[in-house]
């Protein structure tokens, strides 16, 4: 059995990582900015107010959590928001960043404390985050953000 948290937790994918991982027998933490019935229903730990754009809320988190041993850490939390070329909104692409690369960053460093020798760092990034594989363009602040947050994982490793 190994302790999981996860992030943006509330839905989706993140959701989904969290009810498999507890019905094998992990221990899941839930990290989100407000729960769900989706997630309340599962029974893990849930730590609400996770806004990963917000030094406070992350260095919250990292109170909250202070000696808890992380096998691995799933950073989900994401935003995708497609705009074309004719139409680009700088403050969208701005946002992706934040949350996609920089938010991933600060949650990441701010959980350090949490990791020891054989702990996983998990990154969520996307296909469309990938330079090789960008046949179709557009969604500019997405695939750039993901960029950087992959960059960010090399470091990291
Ligand atoms: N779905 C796909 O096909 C796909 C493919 C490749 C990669 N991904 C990646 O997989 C991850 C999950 O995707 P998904 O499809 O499950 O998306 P989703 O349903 O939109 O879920 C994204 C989660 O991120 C959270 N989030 C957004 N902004 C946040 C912030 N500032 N602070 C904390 N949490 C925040 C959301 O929380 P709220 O509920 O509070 O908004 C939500 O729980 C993302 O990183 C995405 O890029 C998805």
């Amino acid at each position: 059995m190994a302790t999981y948290l996860v992030t943006g937790a509330s839905g989706g994918i993140g959701c989904e990582y969290c009810r498999q991982l507890k019905e094998r027998g992990d221990e899941v933490i839930a990290a989100c900015r407000s729960s769900s019935p989706d997630l309340d229903k599962l029974g893990v730990r849930v730590e609400t107010g996770v806004d990963i754009t917000s030094d406070a809320a992350v260095r919250g988190l990292a109170a909250r959590l202070a000696g808890q041993p992380l096998d691995v850490l799933i950073n989900n939390a994401g935003v995708l928001q497609s705009i074309p070329l004719d139409h680009l909104d700088f403050d969208s692409i701005r946002h992706q960043f934040e949350v996609n690369a920089i938010g991933t960053l600060r949650l990441t460093q701010a959980l350090l404390p949490n990791l020891s020798e054989g702990s996983k760092l998990i990154l969520m990034t996307s296909r469309m985050g990938s330079i090789g594989d960008n046949t179709s363009g557009g969604s500019y602040g997405y695939r750039m953000s993901k960029v950087a947050m992959s960059m960010a994982g090399k470091s990291l490793s």
